[in-house]
């Protein structure tokens, strides 16, 4: 989106900075706040604790051109002052035993940043664990003759206490044989041995799309829209039934449409209100959007 075309949308955007809207079921809410502020997670989470947080902050890699906003590059050090403030207002407000994703990028030109330091960053916090380290494959990348198309998103996965988790399965048939194992004296192959007829995801997502503008979920003006498909894994692994659901980045929305599907509850914000409008707006529509 263009600071032009923001200035234009700007009008018909419900939410000022500061304020918060619940949906009509009372189920769900969306906010123009910021990250970096206490009192701002404080005022959308009230005294409700979030079972499952799903991160998606600015990478610090510039994207777009240069009429494009909250894209811009700031220096590492700036980086890692802007993700301690908003990790530790995740973290106040965190159940005793929760999950928490955080999506990241690594800048290939400028020694990988911001990947390395805030991995690194996130070893002081003693009441996260350290789970999975993610790599979803997206099908479109970018790259040159010269060098390896780049097709990664990183996911970084810890957890707070000992929370539930469900096993999750892609749609990819099981077809490949071997792992042989003997059980009570049998030569068996995995095929026999497997629960499922579909292969599980491991921490290598290699099944979901990457959105872009031909598919029915994209959202026109959203420059960094996660797949629902995604989002959707994640809920169904990490969250039960009714628990709550929380990301401070909305964007488009994606967290809070997969959490409506799914029947969780959330709490969304964006610190821009016309992201904000975008992720109410999408909520009239998003149950007719499939992530599938
Ligand atoms: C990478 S996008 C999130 C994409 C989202 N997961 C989706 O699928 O649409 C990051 C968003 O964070 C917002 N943002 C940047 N700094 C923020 C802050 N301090 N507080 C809240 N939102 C912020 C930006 O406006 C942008 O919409």
């Amino acid at each position: 989106m263009t600071i032009q075309s923001e200035k234009k949308i700007l009008p018909y955007c419900r939410l000022k900075s500061g304020e918060v809207w619940v949906d009509p079921t009372g189920q769900h809410k969306i906010a123009v706040l910021d990250a970096e502020s206490k009192k701002d997670c404080q005022l959308i989470s009230k005294d409700e604790n979030v079972d499952l947080f799903i991160q998606d902050p600015p990478y610090n890699i510039a994207v777009g051109n240069k009429n494009t906003q909250q894209l811009s590059r700031i220096n590492i050090e700036e980086y890692i002052i802007f993700s301690k403030k908003w990790v530790q207002n995740s973290i106040d407000i965190m159940s005793k035993d929760s999950h928490f994703y955080v999506w990241l990028g690594a800048d290939q030109k400028r020694g990988f940043q911001p990947l390395p330091e805030f991995m690194i960053l996130m070893r002081k916090y003693e009441e996260l664990t350290s789970r999975s380290f993610i790599s979803l494959r997206n099908q479109r990348g970018y790259g040159t003759q010269k060098n390896w198309m780049a097709v990664r998103q990183e996911l970084l996965y810890y957890t707070k206490g000992d929370p539930f988790f469900k096993v999750a399965y892609t749609d990819i048939p099981k077809v490949l044989k071997g792992y042989y194992k003997t059980i009570n004296g049998k030569v068996t192959d995995n095929l026999e041995r497997g629960k499922s007829e579909t292969i599980r995801p491991g921490n290598i997502w290699l099944d979901i799309q990457q959105v872009f503008y031909r598919m029915e979920e994209n959202i026109p003006g959203a420059y960094a829209q996660k797949p629902l498909k995604s989002i959707e894994r994640i809920i169904k692994t990490s969250s039960k039934k009714e628990d709550m659901v929380a990301d401070f980045f909305a964007h488009s929305g994606t967290t809070l449409i997969a959490a409506e599907k799914l029947d969780r509850r959330c709490i969304t914000f964006d610190r821009d209100p016309v992201f904000a409008e975008l992720t109410i707006r999408r909520l009239a529509v998003g149950k007719s959007i499939s992530g599938d």
